[in-house]
């Protein structure tokens, strides 16, 4: 078996352990994993629970939010640039993460 590529998923808020997850893993199966601040409900990128700020460089490497996310994105954080959520995305590139609800 080859070893399984990771990325590495960091925290802004304080108490929160850096982890490695495997990339191209459901960020949502990652953080659920690991001792995380970030908060889920419905998972289907519908009740805006999930909304990270990811900071700038590694948001650059993501693939851009679907039309419905980028209508809740656009609603629940006009003025912010760099937000996601978190059920929505997958662990593609490091990422460090800000949770904002
Ligand atoms: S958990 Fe509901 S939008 Fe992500």
């Amino acid at each position: 078996m080859g070893t399984v590529e990771t990325v590495q998923i960091t925290f802004e808020e304080e108490g929160f352990a850096p982890f490695q997850a495997a990339l191209g893993a459901e960020l949502h199966d990652a953080l659920d994993g690991a001792h995380s601040p970030v908060f889920f409900g419905c998972k289907t990128g519908n009740c805006g629970t999930c909304l990270v700020e990811i900071c700038s460089a590694d948001f650059a490497l993501l693939p851009s939010p679907s039309v419905d996310e980028a209508d809740l994105l656009e609603s629940l954080a006009p003025d912010r640039p760099n937000v996601r959520l978190a059920c929505q995305v997958k662990a593609v590139s490091d990422l460090k993460l800000k949770y904002l609800n």
